[in-house]
């Protein structure tokens, strides 16, 4: 790492077309955010960069699917995304998206810069085209006979059924899926780069030169792609929905979406360094950023000084992306560096099947949210432990429970505990003098200096899972010699032992809250705040971190344990999510009759005037302790204000329910829940899945406002 002066990092720009789940944070964005966080903490230059994928035909094939307009489509998951990422504590620099002005400008200027110097051909093809519409068909457009397996649904890219890839003219009857009519050949022209002219300086950059220092799935596949001999690839797309191709003889053509999406990282930092420079905050995230005094043209020197380090987290399907044709347009130029690593990372599986999101076999971020609100370091911490770094992984329900109760709570916040509750009952709080220590305490730095050496080597090699473990080897360090020193009987018999065994205990408990920052940052600033300690205090070099005499803060745990029946609950959404999309999939209409409840007995009119209806807003929201379905609400119902509890923690986070308008029962007599008396029950409408949506008045009403 020595020769270089920064750091680029940029993780995959996921498709604004659908909410994201476990396995793509588990590939890209985790591992990316670890890394950036440990070099920020050890003080290097580095920027993290993403944003919004917001290009290609899955856009408006989505968005028609959905009955909106693609423009509304990628409002909605820019804006879901973004919150998302945010919630779990990815700390980009910057999250951009591909529809600003200044990406587009940008991806134009670089195909025109490639189209002045010559480095694309023009080709004219005959590809599929659709009459009544008078538009090219894209290959997802297209439905016809798969010709090996007689599909009679397989698309133009690939037959799902045998999972063949197809070129469009292969299937037998094709269809175009937009008119259903029979789709005619046309001449289009396109432009295309010419990757086998680029073979020469491939093989040596990538195959000699990264022999050594790529991951073996990254290198393999890279290699084959070049040992199989490249040939030219289409730069631009008939297609609507794009960036448009800025050339005079190119209507109706946009650069292809994997052209300008890479692009993206490049214009994320342009927007990042102008809004740096100018103080704003739309896009950029100023308080994760490290670097001082910068000027909006810095962002030159981060893609085009050879002294830059550029690293591209992604998944494992984007690899020939940022391995081969990225890198060989950003070569093709003459001024941008390429990458100097890509370490992707293959799939994650859950209950040993394919993850996807169509399928709804999947664990999405905002599901996940909503069921174990204020646990996000907990899924950070799981999905790091089983990282699919050179395998595929699988993310099992009661393996995350297990990982929880057995490591975060038993071994990491078990030891926290045991420090600060014993500091407090012997020392009143105050960290007690190092009066003797022995040989113990010197084996004890030993193993503390090795974990810490290990964790940095193995982030710097991109061994996540290696180095958490080592994370946690500290905290085993840690109880070990507290169950082999036993200040709790010492503390009778002698008291200098005690103090130093102590003492020792409290700066294991302050290395490990800067450590474990990268991996679990939530858990970091709890640990810090306990100890009354701050990461801009800490010595990197030294062993004493906490000074005799310093006080820390009251004990609380950093972890609950979870209950079965929360695993279970979990397993049974996801098993029934999945059976109702096959059967949505085979008789929609029949099967969700089927699922809803059956009708209540009538009622009179006067039964229903009873019930006093009322509008109000959420002002404050907490979860009730040992309840994980119950939530606290304070409500303002313009004339007073109601503590209401409502089971419906599941759902809604607390922060997602204060500012909320929410209609309630207002005469309802009051009950205790969990020893708080409820007033008052809020309206919630409940979906076949059996997830919760509020009941809110569409538009701003009066608190206090009837219902009826
Ligand atoms: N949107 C792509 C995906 O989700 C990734 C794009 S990465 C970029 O697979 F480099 F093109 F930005
Ligand atoms: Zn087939």
């Amino acid at each position: 790492m020595s020769e270089f002066k920064r750091t680029l990092v940029t993780a995959a720009l996921p498709y604004a077309n659908g909410p994201k789940h476990i396995g793509h944070i588990a590939g890209a964005y985790l591992p990316a955010d670890i890394y950036v966080r440990f070099l920020r903490n050890i003080g290097k230059e580095v920027i993290f960069v993403c944003g919004s994928d917001e290009h290609g035909t899955a856009i408006p094939i989505q968005a028609k699917k959905e009955g909106i307009t693609s423009q509304q489509m990628i409002d909605k998951y820019h804006a879901l995304l973004k919150s998302n990422f945010e919630q779990l504590g990815i700390a980009f620099d910057v999250y951009h998206r591909t529809s600003e002005k200044l990406h587009h400008e940008t991806a134009q200027a670089m195909f025109l810069e490639m189209y002045e110097k010559g480095l694309f051909t023009e080709e004219v093809s005959e590809q599929y085209y659709d009459e009544e519409n008078q538009t090219f068909l894209a290959d997802r457009y297209i439905k016809g006979t798969c010709p090996n397996c007689s599909y009679d649904n397989a698309f133009g890219d690939q037959c799902e059924k045998c999972g063949n890839s197809l070129n469009p003219t292969d299937l037998i009857n094709p269809v175009s899926t937009i008119s259903g009519n029979k789709p005619i050949l046309k001449a289009t022209k396109h432009w295309y780069l010419p990757l086998q002219n680029q073979e020469e300086w491939l093989k040596e950059w990538l195959v000699e030169g990264h022999k050594h220092d790529w991951k073996t799935n990254v290198y393999g596949q890279s290699k084959s792609w070049i040992d199989g001999g490249l040939s030219p690839r289409a730069m631009t797309r008939d297609l609507d929905w794009g960036i448009k191709v800025p050339l005079k003889d190119a209507e109706g053509k946009v650069l292809y979406v994997w052209f300008d999406a890479p692009i993206g990282y490049i214009s994320a930092t342009k927007a990042l360094f102008k809004e740096l420079g100018e103080g704003k905050t739309e896009f950029a995230y100023p308080q994760n950023t490290t670097l001082k005094n910068v000027k909006a043209d810095d962002w030159a020197t981060w893609w085009q000084d050879d002294t830059t380090r550029l690293l591209h987290f992604i998944g494992k399907d984007n690899i020939v992306f940022h391995c081969i044709i990225f890198p060989a347009m950003l070569h093709s130029t003459g001024q941008y560096i390429v990458p100097d690593n890509v370490p992707a990372n293959e799939f994650l599986n859950l209950e040993g099947d394919k993850m996807s999101t169509s399928r709804k076999w999947s664990v999405e971020m905002e599901d996940y949210f909503n069921a174990f609100p204020g646990k996000e370091d907990v899924l950070r911490y799981v999905l790091t432990a089983i990282a699919p770094e050179t395998k595929d992984a699988d993310f099992s329900w009661k393996d995350f429970q297990t990982r929880n109760n057995s490591e975060l709570v038993s071994i990491l916040g078990n030891f926290i505990n045991r420090v600060a509750v014993l500091t407090h009952k012997f020392y009143e709080g105050k960290v007690p003098a190092n009066v003797a220590p022995t040989e113990k305490e010197t084996d004890l730095i030993a193993e503390i200096k090795r974990c810490q050496t290990a964790i940095a080597e193995n982030i710097e090699h991109f061994k996540f899972r290696e180095a958490l473990f080592e994370m946690m080897n500290i905290a085993r360090a840690g109880n070990k010699y507290l169950a082999d020193n036993e200040p709790w009987k010492t503390v009778k018999t002698d008291q200098a032992r005690t103090d130093t065994v102590m003492f020792h205990g409290l700066q294991i408990a302050a290395h490990l809250a800067w450590w474990m920052e990268p991996f679990i940052p939530y858990t970091a600033q709890k640990l810090y705040g306990l100890l009354n300690f701050e990461k801009v205090n800490y010595q990197f070099d030294a062993f004493v971190q906490l000074q005799s005499g310093h006080e820390i803060s009251q004990p609380s745990l950093l972890f609950q344990n979870i209950e079965d029946d929360i695993i279970q609950l979990q397993l049974d959404n996801l098993k029934q999510k999945s059976e109702k999309k096959a059967i949505d999939n085979i008789a929609p209409a029949a099967n969700s009759e089927a699922s809803l409840e059956p009708l209540k007995p009538q009622i009179t009119f006067d039964d229903f005037s009873k019930m006093d209806l009322r509008v109000g807003t959420v002002l404050e929201a907490e979860k009730v302790e040992k309840a994980d379905k119950l939530l606290k609400l304070k409500v303002d119902l313009g004339f007073e204000q109601r503590t209401i509890v409502s089971g419906i923690a599941l759902d809604f986070t607390p922060e997602s329910m204060i500012g909320k308008q929410i209609t309630i029962l207002a005469n309802l007599a009051p009950r205790k829940i969990k020893g708080i008396e409820s007033n008052g029950m809020i309206l919630m409408g409940k979906n076949l899945d059996g997830s919760l949506k509020l009941i809110a008045p569409n538009e701003l009403a009066d608190n206090g406002a009837t219902v009826a």
